[in-house]
């Protein structure tokens, strides 16, 4: 039996491919590459001494899914494909719409028609919108301010009716905080293409001298400084995640976790943590705060530790030296 990754190739998607293969798994990487690149592969074999296999194909091209489940006896799907840079989701909705609702439902007929019901669901804090509260957790309400969070809610719901309707499936929807960091060989990490919108990645390209200056998108939130408070998460921890989520599925139905560290930190904490940690200067200038942007936004992250027996455990600091490791490798 194996697993199989989509998006595979992608940032949270390779360092799970490298969990799960140093747990003992060979799994299938599919990725378009549209948002990433083949040599990916060449580095994950180069961590952890083993060449997964890997198909270059498109969730929207059922013939290709098919040849995948064909070839292969999977048993499970990481669900990680798709497109996710919001602001680009507001401009392209229909591509958005298309790419992850579709390609998620060519990828549901292909595991029914071969017999596969496990998936676990990449989706994202983004599913609750402006939350009442924080710590927020999984049952808080949900709603979305723009169509790439519509796409994960729309997913997650699509997910919750086919467990009603056929109870052999069984489904893990995994809410992300802000995965950041690297891995330790800096040989695999979030690389996104341009100007990024991330904190992380534009933080690592202005310590590089790529980009002049960090905007801090508004100073006058209420948090302890001023600048946006979130839940930033080791993307090791994230991808250890993944691997403990197997056991819920186990059990038919849908099984919901929040995977952030419970642990918020504002902007101007994250610039000092990667200043006083890789001795690096990040200059930055207070900008008008981004639309749609809100003050905080952490997880109660309790439930995942009670089920799954899963916590995240490397610090600020980890993520901060591992990103920079990662930036000055490429
Ligand atoms: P990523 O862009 O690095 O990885 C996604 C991969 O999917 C890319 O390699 C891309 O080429 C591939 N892909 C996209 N559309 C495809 C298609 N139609 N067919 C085949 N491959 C396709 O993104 P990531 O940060 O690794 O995110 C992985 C998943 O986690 C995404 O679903 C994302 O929405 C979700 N997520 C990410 C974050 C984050 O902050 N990075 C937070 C919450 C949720
Ligand atoms: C973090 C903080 C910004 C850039 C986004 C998506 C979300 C999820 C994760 C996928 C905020 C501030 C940022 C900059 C800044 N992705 N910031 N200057 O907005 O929490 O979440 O990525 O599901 O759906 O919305 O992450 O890294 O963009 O921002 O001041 O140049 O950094 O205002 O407070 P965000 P982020």
């Amino acid at each position: 039996m194996s697993i199989l990754i989509t998006g595979g190739t992608g940032y949270i998607g390779s360092h799970t491919c490298v969990e799960f293969i140093e747990k003992g798994f060979d799994p299938v990487v599919m990725d378009n590459l549209c948002n990433s690149k083949a040599e990916v592969i060449d580095h994950v074999a180069a961590i952890t001494g083993v060449r997964p296999k890997f198909y270059k194909a498109d969730l929207l091209d059922p013939a290709a899914l098919e040849k995948i489940f064909a070839e292969n006896d999977i048993d499970t799907v990481i669900h990680f494909a798709g497109l996710k840079a919001v602001g680009e989701s507001v401009e392209k909705p229909l591509e958005y719409y298309r790419n992850n609702i579709v390609g998620t439902l060519n990828l549901l007929d292909a595991m029914r028609k071969h017999n596969c019901f496990k998936i676990v669901f990449s989706s994202s804090a983004t599913v609750y919108g402006k939350p009442k509260s924080v710590p927020i957790k999984e049952d808080f309400p949900l709603s979305t301010t723009n169509p790439y969070g519509t796409t994960k809610l729309y997913i997650e719901r699509i997910l919750t009716d086919l467990c009603v309707a056929d109870k052999r499936f069984s489904v893990a929807l995994l809410r992300y905080f802000n995965p950041i960091g690297a891995h330790e060989s800096g040989l695999i990490g979030d690389n996104p293409n341009g100007i990024p919108n991330n904190l992380m990645p534009y933080i690592t390209r202005v310590a590089k001298g790529v980009l002049p200056h960090l905007n801090v998108f508004g100073n006058d939130y209420e948090t302890h400084d001023g600048t946006g408070v979130r839940d930033y998460i080791h993307v090791l921890d994230l991808a250890a995640g993944h691997y403990s989520a197997l056991k819920c599925l186990d059990e038919p139905g849908v099984h919901i976790y929040n995977l952030g560290t419970g642990q918020g930190y504002s902007v101007l904490d994250i610039i000092n943590a990667f200043e006083r940690v890789n001795g690096v200067k990040i200059p930055y200038i207070i900008a008008p705060r981004r639309a749609g942007d809100i003050a905080e936004c952490f997880a109660d992250a309790t439930k995942a530790e009670f089920e799954l027996g899963w916590k995240a455990r490397r610090g600020l600091d980890e993520m901060c030296k591992s990103a920079w490791e990662f930036e000055k490798k490429h």
